[in-house]
């Protein structure tokens, strides 16, 4: 994967790509101690336009006041600025867009206030996040011997780089056991979310997806929502069992870097026909139509770089 741009925006300036570094003291890099986000710029016919630009912004900082920064020397316009210009700057007409809020300055005693918050925005050409198949044939998935966080133990709300450990020991079972991606329940056993996408089920002509208790709030997942509210369909927020997921008619699993992909077996058994099933296909069709400025109604979601 080529992640080289031009630049990298650093606390205000747009750096050389080669110069943006950071020391290896800093204290980010040993306790997980940063807040990010993952965002989409796509090609419009009004050039690129990064998708939900002001909610990802703006839970950029809800992260970060999660986490415990109190100072903070970004707004969300602030934000959202840099990573326009961070685009801009670096001439791709779509691109994967990593603003990352870090601890720095200290804070070697595990106490946030010793240190302070410095922000880095990166952007590269990143296309096809779960491969080249998924979007025609959808992927397999497995449920993770992994728990997803207690609420109380990680804070699921915000995109806390630590809490990402979690994902990186799931999916990397689920592709060592021969999975693309990993489902993940809750530390009471219900249905919670995969790695880096939040997920819905298709039962009885309803849609279905856990609430968001203790689950990321994804934008993606409340694009879909609306898109599927739109075209007619019930969205039911409501715990869901693993086993429901076996005798559904169609999974989906979706977020900013997956966007919307079929589930087509789960734990060895297929879901529907064991294709992208046809509400799926639904969704993902206005979704892919949404994000490139192609329908009027969503055109509010697309925040034109020029
Ligand atoms: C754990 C987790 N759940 C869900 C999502 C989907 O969120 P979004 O649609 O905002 O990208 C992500 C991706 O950011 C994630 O990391």
């Amino acid at each position: 994967m080529g992640m080289e741009s031009k630049f990298i925006w650093v606390d205000g300036a747009l750096v050389e790509f080669e110069k943006a570094t950071v020391h290896m003291l800093t204290a980010a890099l040993h306790y997980g101690a940063a807040v990010f986000e993952g965002i989409r710029a796509y090609k419009t016919d009004k050039g690129p336009a990064v998708f939900r630009l002001r909610e990802h912004s703006d839970r950029l900082l809800e992260s970060a006041e999660i986490f415990g920064f109190r100072e903070m020397p970004f707004t969300v316009d602030g934000v959202a600025q840099a990573i326009k210009d961070t685009v801009r700057a670096n001439g791709f007409d779509e691109c994967y867009i990593r603003p990352l809020l870090y601890l720095t300055g200290g804070a070697w005693n595990l106490n946030i206030d010793a240190g302070r918050p410095a922000l880095m925005i990166a952007v590269w050409e990143w296309t096809n996040y779960l491969g080249d198949e998924a979007l025609a044939n959808g992927i397999r998935a497995n449920i993770s011997s992994y728990t997803r966080h207690h609420p109380n133990v990680m804070m699921t709300k915000a995109k806390v780089a630590g809490n990402y450990v979690n994902s990186i020991l799931a999916k990397t079972e689920s592709m060592r056991l021969g999975f693309e991606e990993a489902i993940m329940l809750d530390p009471q056993g219900y249905v919670a979310e995969c790695t880096g996408e939040n997920l819905f089920l298709v039962r009885k002509g309803k849609i279905i997806t856990p609430s968001t208790a203790p689950v990321l709030e994804g934008l993606t997942r409340h694009s879909i929502y609306t898109i599927a509210t739109d075209l007619g369909y019930d969205v039911i927020e409501q715990p869901i069992s693993r086993d429901q997921l076996y005798s559904s008619d169609e999974v989906f699993v979706c977020g900013t870097a997956a966007e919307v992909i079929g589930l087509s077996e789960i734990d060895f058994r297929r879901i529907g026909d064991g294709k992208t099933g046809p509400v799926t296909r639904a969704i993902q069709n206005v979704y892919h139509d949404a994000i490139r400025g192609k329908v009027d109604k969503y055109e509010c979601w697309c925040d034109y770089v020029n």
